[in-house]
């Protein structure tokens, strides 16, 4: 690991990061929001660039501009080594054995939808099964959904106990069963943070022969991650929530799979030989990345990659962990705000949900807007674990590596002012 941004401490903060030095590389965090310093705790929905991703995707623009894999020009062909660069870096990243695994899409959601369109519309059929749970993102749900709907299979899902968000495993040998032929689950939360085990659900899913999907957009940004340990068919992340840019996802899946799936997107750069009458399409990874894809934005993700390997991912989770116990603990002292998730700290990541008394989330999240702070408020898109919970909303503070305990305490602060304001 590298002493760059990380110190190491003695004590029970074993990692502890050097979170002032890390903030400088951040330009967005020199900015003020309504008069105030700018404190962005919205990191689960997207997280903030240091200066080396962005300057990583305008030299891109700046010094080649060359289109790839096209060009037999020097500044083409740098491109196209930078670009397939980062597929290297994310195989790296999250163990993939071979880069060829690593599938770059616009989105973590256009990911999980490659998987319904290249493998399960030709292999799910009526009378199979697809099993979600109930605490999915709308970008592993829905997609399932539609597709049960238009193959006639069954969806099923595995449900949440309402007093914590956890997932119910009891009745899983029943909803993953012999007719099932996918299980697709979150690796965390985006609404608590709360890890589910996934170890027992692929377990299970492989005991049946179903394919697993792992959706990773939470996870593998705030996590050391290895897919050879995970042992699922795919994994589906996003560049954007890990310092990288947007319009960046990843697909991994495993090769044999990737090599008998369609292609999703057809047109160039995908193509072997085409002929009036039939196509012949290149091997995997190429085969799935149809047209001139985002090259700056997959440039400007390997610099992420490098920056955040630089820091440490054990050390930036256990950052998170701190800075959750720290707003959990602070939270709890205020009278009237309840906070979503289990108890035990240690099954979650570095979100906090929360809703204070009588307050609307909105509201809640106007309040904390006037006093500087970016919350993201509302259903988050997972609308099935919000029904399950019974609640119209939650504020969301999600924290990352630049955040500070400063920072939970002005979070703090002004909600203890909606609860007056409220009261
Ligand atoms: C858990 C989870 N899955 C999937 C997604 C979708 O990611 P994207 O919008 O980058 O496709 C998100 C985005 O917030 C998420 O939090």
């Amino acid at each position: 690991m590298s002493t760059t941004h990380t110190t190491v401490a003695a004590g029970a903060d074993r990692y502890s990061l050097d979170v002032a030095r890390i903030r400088g590389d951040f330009p967005i965090l020199k900015q003020t929001m309504n008069g105030k310093p700018f404190v962005y705790l919205d990191n689960g929905a997207t997280a903030l660039k240091p200066e080396v991703v962005i300057d990583a995707e305008a030299g891109y623009y700046r010094e080649l501009g060359a289109n790839i894999h096209r060009g037999v020009y020097q500044f083409s062909e740098t491109a196209s080594a930078l670009y397939d660069g980062t597929r290297t870096k994310v195989a790296g990243f999250i163990g993939a054995p071979d880069p060829r695994q690593v599938i770059f899409t616009k989105s973590a959601t256009e990911s999980v939808n490659l998987i319904a369109y290249g493998w399960a519309l030709k292999n799910i059929v009526q009378g199979d099964e697809i099993c979600v749970t109930e605490i999915e993102h709308h970008a592993n749900f829905v997609p399932w959904q539609a597709l049960a709907e238009r193959t006639g299979a069954t969806l099923r899902c595995i449900p949440l106990n309402p007093a914590d968000g956890t997932l119910d495993l009891t009745g899983l040998d029943g909803l993953v069963n012999e007719r099932t032929r996918l299980v697709a689950i979150t690796a965390m939360s985006n609404v608590t943070g709360y890890m589910p085990p996934v170890a027992p659900v692929i377990a299970r899913a492989k005991a049946v022969g179903a394919l697993t999907v792992v959706d990773g957009a939470q996870w593998v940004s705030h996590s050391s991650v290895d897919v050879k340990t995970l042992d699922a068919d795919f994994l589906v992340f996003s560049a954007h929530k890990m310092c990288g840019p947007t319009g960046v996802g990843v697909l991994y899946g495993r090769e044999q799979l990737l090599e008998e799936m369609d292609p999703f997107l057809y047109g160039g750069d995908m193509v072997l030989r085409v002929r009036t009458d039939r196509t012949v399409f290149k091997e995997i990874p190429d085969k799935f990345e149809a047209g001139t894809p985002n090259i700056a934005g997959v440039i400007g993700f390997g610099s992420a990659i490098d920056y955040l390997l630089d820091i440490g991912m054990d050390a930036i989770h256990a950052h998170e962990q701190h800075l959750l116990s720290y707003a959990v603990e602070q939270m709890a002292a205020i009278d009237g705000v309840v906070c979503y998730g289990p108890t035990d700290l240690s099954t979650r990541g570095g979100i906090l949900s929360f809703n204070v008394a009588d307050a609307h989330p909105h509201d809640t999240g106007t309040i904390l807007d006037q006093d500087g702070i970016a919350v993201r408020t509302g259903l988050h898109c997972a609308h099935p674990f919000m029904h399950a919970l019974g609640v119209p909303g939650t504020t969301r503070a999600s924290f990352y590596l630049y955040n500070t305990r400063e920072e939970v305490d002005r979070l703090v602060q002004s909600v203890r002012r909606v609860r007056e304001i409220f009261a």
